[in-house]
């Protein structure tokens, strides 16, 4: 069933859990996020990249996932993310998504305020009020859809990129977001080394507004440091990168053996979906509570 963005994600956090949320290129991928969180009767947040909604056939595929989310028998959020061009926004939600993130943490505050507003007014004077918009603070390095090394800053460094706690309250009230996305040390990509997440800013964040907070670029953060997450009001967490780790292996192992196997499209297609699924169920099971 589809459910509102902040439903679901305030609905987690009340119970002590997060929700994974993944990228989703393409229909083979989204179908096995929505069986895992099926399997595992959990809710879950399928992503579409900027870059994907930005074409016909991008469009095309949003409808396609919302129509997914409205047959799941769990609840399923389409949001589109990092966004800053309005058409690119308005014509996502027209196609279906029903939340998205307002992107405009590589600009001056004044400019980040501006954007989160304007794409509220804009939906809101196209009929969309009840889309859920989310806000990013601070500046995440790397690529959102290529994944190449990024550091992350090293423990008690000062870093202009992260999110600074004294303009959370400010920039909430102003932005009325209704979910956060905060710059701790996380990057988009790979980590050249250890990730180092702040959770001393997190905590610092979490204590200045009541919205909850998103973690982005969580492929390759441990295991036991992502479960500490929703004890912080981190109520969702981003993927990207580790799904497309996986598919790939997978292709890439096994596509000569299915070639072989009388040019088997629906066999290579299980593996994908496979790799894919038992991602998003492990995932699923670490953040919940
Ligand atoms: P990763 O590719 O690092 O997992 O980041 C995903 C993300 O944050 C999508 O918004």
């Amino acid at each position: 069933m589809r459910t509102k963005l902040d439903h679901l994600v305030n609905s987690a956090l009340a119970t002590g859990s997060a929700v994974p949320a993944f990228t989703c290129y393409d229909f083979t991928t989204a179908l096995a996020v929505v069986s895992a969180a099926e399997e595992a009767r959990l809710g879950v947040i399928l992503l579409v990249a900027p870059k994907t909604a930005s074409t016909a056939n991008g469009l095309r595929l949003i409808t396609a996932l919302r129509g997914l989310a409205d047959s799941a028998s769990v609840p399923v959020s389409v949001q589109l993310d990092h966004a800053s061009d309005l058409n690119v926004i308005l014509e996502a939600v027209a196609a279906g998504a029903d939340a998205v993130l307002a992107d405009g943490s590589s600009k001056p505050l004044k400019d980040n305020i501006h954007l989160v507003r304007e794409v509220r007014a804009a939906l809101d004077a196209a009929g969309h009020a009840g889309v859920v918009i989310e806000a990013e603070l601070g500046g995440l390095a790397g690529d959102e859809d290529r994944a190449f090394g990024s550091s992350t800053p090293d423990a008690g460094a000062s870093v202009p990129g992260l999110t600074d706690p004294e303009q959370v309250a400010g920039f909430v009230e102003q932005t009325g977001a209704q979910l956060l996305a905060v710059a701790v040390g996380n990057v988009h990509g790979k980590y050249t080394g250890e990730p180092n997440i702040r959770w001393d800013v997190l905590q610092d964040v979490a204590a200045r507004t009541e919205v909850p907070l998103v973690l982005h670029g969580a492929s390759g953060i441990p295991a036991s440091e992502l479960a500490k997450a929703s004890g912080m009001q981190v109520g969702k967490v981003n993927f990207n990168t580790e799904l497309r780790t996986g598919i790939l292996a997978a292709l890439e192992s096994e596509t000569a053996a299915y070639r072989a196997d009388g040019e088997n499209l629906q066999g290579l297609l299980a593996r994908w979906n496979g790799s894919a699924a038992s991602f998003a169920g492990a995932t699923l099971e670490l953040l919940s509570a």
